[in-house]
């Protein structure tokens, strides 16, 4: 018997009395996924998984990606992406640290950006009895909603390009300044030549139509939008800089505050999310699955 309970005003749900490490047969999947596309955010508590179930439940959505960082894929699994702080025996990460430091969509530079990601967690960090590093959400099809008419048929008419080697410069010297610091304790990988060349910038349009819920939302990130095409950077800077902060109100955010055996799976056409770090260097240790979606416009 499932069970769907909405938890923040336009967005994230919880689902129960679903086991995940099961296979779904057809109708209790598809009441998983209409929760999913209804709520853009929800999650199951209390899982059991191993990387192979996490793996043969996602793919019911469609073909996992296995992502452009190998050194942060987990042996034997391509597509499962280590978000964790941890470190091997030989004192290198085993996986992504710095992954989710600004708003984003999961690997909205590519042609094919990806229609929903996974997020299952197997060590949470706790302080005082309280969970950190909580993963914020905002629904992009609530702020659209919200915009006047005119923003909204302005941006109509927008491009914008989304750039993965901005990104990983961008990130990548924000991790030297905190380590020039002493704020950050896990030296990462620099990204690669062959990392950098491997994506290349995406245009597309700034007003996306979900293919599933036909629900108009805007596809621009912090992270990877370089710039709104047809304007000056000044002027791109400016207006992007205007509709980040109205896609992050409070009213459009759902935040989750992790336990150990979270599933948790999010609709990246629909919403942008954005982690915390605020508990290094308490372990943490999460796998991601991702499955990608149509083609952009
Ligand atoms: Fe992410």
């Amino acid at each position: 018997m499932i069970t769907v309970t909405r938890i923040g005003k336009h967005l994230g749900a919880e689902i129960s009395g679903v086991d995940l490490s099961q296979p779904l047969d057809d109708d209790t999947f598809a009441q998983v996924a209409k929760a999913f596309f209804d709520n853009e955010v929800v999650f199951f508590r209390n899982q059991k998984l191993t990387p192979a179930q996490q793996v043969a439940f996602t793919r019911r959505f469609g073909i996992l990606e296995a992502h452009v960082r190998k050194e942060s894929r987990l042996g034997g699994h391509d597509e499962i992406f280590v978000l964790s702080n941890k470190l091997d025996a030989n004192g290198r990460a085993i996986g992504a640290q710095d992954a989710g430091r600004y708003w984003h969509s999961d690997l909205s530079y590519k042609r094919q950006p990806s229609m929903l990601s996974a997020l299952y967690s197997i060590e949470v960090p706790v302080k005082d009895g309280v969970a950190l590093g909580n993963t914020y959400f905002a629904s992009t099809t609530a702020a659209y909603a919200a915009l006047p008419d005119a923003m909204k048929q302005r941006l109509e008419r927008m491009r914008n390009v989304h750039s993965y080697r901005e990104y990983r410069l961008k990130n990548y010297a924000a991790q030297q300044d905190e380590e020039r610091r002493g704020i950050r304790t896990v030296q990462e990988h620099a990204p690669t030549p062959e990392q950098l060349a491997s994506v290349p910038d995406t245009e597309m349009e700034v007003v996306r139509t979900h293919p599933v819920t036909k629900r108009k939302g805007l596809f621009i990130n912090e992270g990877h939008t370089s710039h709104l095409t047809g304007m000056s950077r000044a002027e791109s800077d400016a207006l992007l800089a205007e509709l980040y902060a109205h896609i992050t109100q409070p009213e459009f955010v759902y935040g989750h505050s992790w336990r150990e055996g979270d599933l948790l799976m999010w609709d990246n056409i629909a919403v942008q999310h954005k982690a915390t770090f605020d508990y290094d260097p308490l372990p943490r240790l999460m796998y991601r699955t991702t499955v990608r979606g149509p083609a952009v416009v």
